[in-house]
């Protein structure tokens, strides 16, 4: 569609340590890029004529008062000031849909899925998003929304804008090359993306076509979790988000720009592309991040500690150590412990949480939940290990044992989740997932 200039190569990978040109990282950090030397301001934001002729606008994520922990903004220094476009008028949006979810009423049953089916072909990022629920309210800005991607086709001369939220990518097929205003990102499987609220960007397919899972944060921006006696190091370390370089696009003709607002789908055609950013500074930035560098921590005596404590990232809610949602990572670790019950236990949950595989297999089900596709166990719904399971690892004390053969995640919200009727009633769904539980013998001895 258009040239890229500037140092943003698309590199960027998470997984490539920092070389010449080394990328922006570190979460939460005052960052900053520029594709051309000279361009940022010194000392000041907003000078009388920015250099190189460029708009300076700045892009709030927090509100201009908020404590400094929790401020986030970002000063971008760009071709033309975004203000330039024309009206936005109203579109289909097809199987994505936003919050409130009032078709249906909130269900107990826990539910499972087989992964999306495949795309119709030419269906791209935006086209192939699917909603499968959520809760809260996009218009009082809390809640989350839980929604699956599949396309086959690149993005062209379309970019994407979320006002609603920000947006949890987890990739589990296929690269996305997002090309945000900030620059380039990439994330494959195993990596995770998050694009902050109202970030513009656009989707391409470098390996093919992709699959995956978004979870969209209404609520406050995800941060990384306090870490309390754990001490200063451990969980997500802040230096491995990596911060897209920035680069500039200089397509001029038009350009689909389409903007979730208020859970519908706008969009207006403007006569440039808003990815004419040639440099930036501040803290509201997108990130990706590679899911193998998460220190994983764990019980070293007896007892499985509670899925907290593989918390990558969380959006608090006003109620201290309640998130709105947090986002845990069931990655590669050893268990060691004792006279335990390994896998994780049986719960209720005053939570809702929904569980989505990334590749291998998890080690609470033997079967049926598979890479691509989900599980949703509401608030207050019993649920834990299948029967194999149970048997399994009831059975006898085990020395210390890898668990190496799967990436599971979980996005884990306060207020219970509820379906969209195509999450309902998809043909995807597995009608028989009760039955896992079916068969746990009475082993109650009086
Ligand atoms: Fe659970």
């Amino acid at each position: 569609m258009d040239d890229t200039h500037g140092s943003g190569h698309g590199a960027g990978g998470p997984g490539e340590r920092p070389g010449p040109g080394h990328p922006p990282a570190g979460f939460g950090n005052e960052l900053s890029s520029e594709a051309l030397p000279g361009t940022l301001p010194i000392g000041r934001n907003s000078p009388r004529r920015p250099a190189r002729g460029l708009y300076a606008e700045q892009l709030s994520g927090s509100a201009f008062t908020e404590p400094r922990a929790d401020n986030r903004r970002s000063w971008l220094y760009r071709i033309r000031p975004s203000a330039a476009h024309p009206p936005m008028r109203r579109v289909e949006s097809g199987t994505l849909f936003g919050a409130p979810f009032t078709d249906l009423p909130p269900d107990p049953n826990r539910m499972r899925w087989n992964p999306l089916p495949d795309p119709a072909p030419g269906t791209d990022f935006v086209r192939g998003l699917w909603t499968l629920g959520g809760n809260g309210d996009v218009r009082t800005r809390s809640g989350v929304a839980i929604h699956l991607y599949h396309a086959d086709t690149p993005m062209t001369d379309r970019v994407f804008c979320d006002a609603d939220g920000e947006l949890l990518l987890v990739p589990e097929r296929g690269t996305l090359l997002l090309r945000t205003e900030f620059g380039p990102l990439r994330a494959a499987p195993g990596h995770i993306a998050l694009i902050p609220r109202g970030v513009r960007f656009r989707v391409e397919l470098p390996d093919g076509p992709v699959r995956g899972y978004v979870c969209e944060n209404h609520g406050r921006p995800f941060t990384l979790p306090e870490l309390g006696p754990i001490g200063a190091n451990g969980l997500a370390a802040p230096r491995d988000f990596i911060a897209p370089e920035a680069a500039w696009e200089e397509a001029e003709g038009p350009v689909e720009v389409i903007t979730k607002y208020g859970g519908a789908l706008w969009t207006a055609e403007w006569d440039h592309t808003p990815l004419d950013v040639v440099a930036w500074h501040g803290t509201l930035v997108p990130y990706v991040y590679d899911l193998r560098r998460f220190n994983v921590l764990g019980s070293i005596s007896f007892d499985h500690p509670d899925p907290s404590i593989f918390t990558v990232l969380t959006s608090p809610s006003d109620t201290p150590g309640l998130a709105n949602v947090d986002f845990v990572v069931f990655a590669p670790r050893w268990l060691v412990g004792e006279d335990t019950f390994r896998p994780p236990y049986f719960h209720r949950n005053v939570m809702s949480e929904y569980m989505g595989l990334i590749e291998g297999a998890y080690d609470a089900k033997a079967e049926g939940f598979v890479p691509g596709g989900g599980s949703l166990h509401p608030m207050m719904s019993a649920h834990g290990p299948d029967r194999e399971t149970f048997e399994r690892a009831s059975a006898e004390e085990r020395g210390p044992q890898k668990i190496d053969d799967g990436l599971a995640f979980m996005f884990e919200t306060r207020w219970p989740v509820t379906l969209t009727e195509q999450a309902l009633n998809a043909g995807h769904r597995q009608r028989d997932y009760d039955r896992v539980w079916e068969g746990l013998e009475r082993n109650f001895r009086p």
